[in-house]
């Protein structure tokens, strides 16, 4: 049985404990931490938890019953309180971002390298049947050589959404909707396509007076054999959020749709309806994954810690996430085309001369400690 501790007990924190209860024979939230007591206590009640409620991870870490936390704290916290548990002998489930910087990742892989426990980024969308079903296409080149992607991260936030204290803050946040929003598409780009070979981004604040960061970005990645367009938004009404590949063979997209075109004569087309069928029925051909989302990941990660199965999101992988997002930043502060990767003795390796270098597109004047309310959504549920 692991036993687990929740740092932070805010909106995804019970996410992680209703995963958790997933698998009663092989999980046990034993501790839950936040620096308002309440909150902690308050979640242990209403998920029916035996377990110890914390305001101070560092207590929770002394614990020597607890083997893995999960940790739901703001991002600028994500870096030194993962860093501080795998040294205490304790697995860590991250939240994403993984980080504030890269070298705030290094750090944290260094600290799994050398502690031997798990390190694992939250990156639940690619745990969902539709883009298992698409990676699995790619993988076996039902579409040919791939040419043009189009990835669509639409969501859509109010103005309050930013009094929340430590969000719109290039300190605190560590960025806008590319940190925060498009991280999750961003790693889906990187595990169906790999890593770029250079981006060229623009981005700005259009509707969110109470951040100093980003709510709107266009990024292009250029591969070399191909380009993939990337849009960034936090003004997206209904959040109509997708993936369009194109391919020799046929176009497939998340939310799933197939259209395969043949040329005529002239060069116009027409519909390949044999080859749209055969990728209609491979699509629905490939078996739906048995968990999905946080779910899957926990278990995963429950997997990877009993020696069962390799962790599948690690820390390397998740720092490719957050080197495309300091890519995107460098690049549309400098207004050039940047190359993969970013080196160590680059500003935007390190946050302190990466938030230096960044705008302040509006000053963040209101802040409240908590909202009324922890219901969140997470966004489209890929497809579904
Ligand atoms: N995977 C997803 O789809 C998803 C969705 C939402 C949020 N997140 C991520 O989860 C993380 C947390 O987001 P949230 O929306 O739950 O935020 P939140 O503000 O609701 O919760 C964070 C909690 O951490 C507590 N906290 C802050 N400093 C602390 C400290 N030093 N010790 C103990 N507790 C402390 C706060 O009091 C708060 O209750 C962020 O990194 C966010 O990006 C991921």
């Amino acid at each position: 049985m692991t036993k687990i501790g929740i740092i932070g007990a805010g909106a995804i924190a019970s996410v992680h404990i209703d995963s958790y209860k997933h698998f009663p024979g092989h999980a046990k939230v034993s501790a839950v931490c936040d620096t308002f007591r309440q909150k902690a206590d308050g979640l242990i009640a209403e998920k029916a938890l035996d377990a110890t409620g914390y305001d101070d991870y560092e207590k929770l870490l002394a614990d020597p019953d607890i083997d893995a936390v999960s940790i739901c704290l703001p991002p600028n916290m994500h870096c030194s309180v993962a860093v501080r548990a795998l040294k205490m002998g304790k697995h860590v489930l991250v939240e994403k971002p993984m980080a504030s910087s890269l070298e705030e990742c290094d750090r944290m892989i260094e600290a799994s390298r050398a502690s031997g426990k798990i390190l694992s980024v939250v990156s639940q969308n690619r745990f969902k049947t539709p883009v298992a079903r698409v990676k699995n296409m790619l993988d076996n080149g039902d579409l040919g050589r791939v040419v043009y992607a189009n990835f669509e991260s639409l969501w859509w936030r109010g103005q309050i959404y930013y009094d929340l204290w430590w969000r719109g803050t290039w300190e605190q946040e560590s960025g806008g909707c590319f940190m925060s929003h498009a991280v999750h598409y961003l790693d889906l780009m990187h595990m169906l396509f790999g890593m770029p070979k250079r981006v060229q981004s623009v981005m700005s604040n259009v509707g969110h007076e109470n951040s100093e960061c980003e709510d709107l970005g266009f990024a292009v990645f250029d591969y070399g054999d191909k380009l993939v367009q990337f849009t960034c938004s936090l003004v997206s009404h209904g959040e109509r959020q997708g993936i369009a590949i194109e391919g020799e063979k046929g176009s497939i997209s998340i939310p799933w749709a197939v259209s395969a075109s043949r040329a005529l004569p002239n060069g116009f087309p027409e519909e390949d309806t044999a080859q749209r069928e055969k990728l209609e029925q491979t699509y629905h051909s490939i078996p739906e994954l048995p968990l999905e989302g946080h779910d899957a990941q926990i278990s995963n990660f429950l997997k990877a810690i009993r020696n069962e199965e390799p962790v599948v999101i690690d820390g390397a992988e998740g720092k490719k996430t957050l080197e495309l997002v300091m890519g995107i930043y460098k690049s549309s502060v400098s207004g050039t085309s940047i190359a993969f990767p970013v080196a160590t003795d680059d500003a935007f390796y390190r946050k302190e001369t990466m938030v230096a270098a960044m705008p302040k597109f509006h000053e963040k004047k209101k802040s409240v400690d908590n909202f009324s309310t922890s219901k969140i959504t997470l966004g489209r549920n890929m497809g579904r």
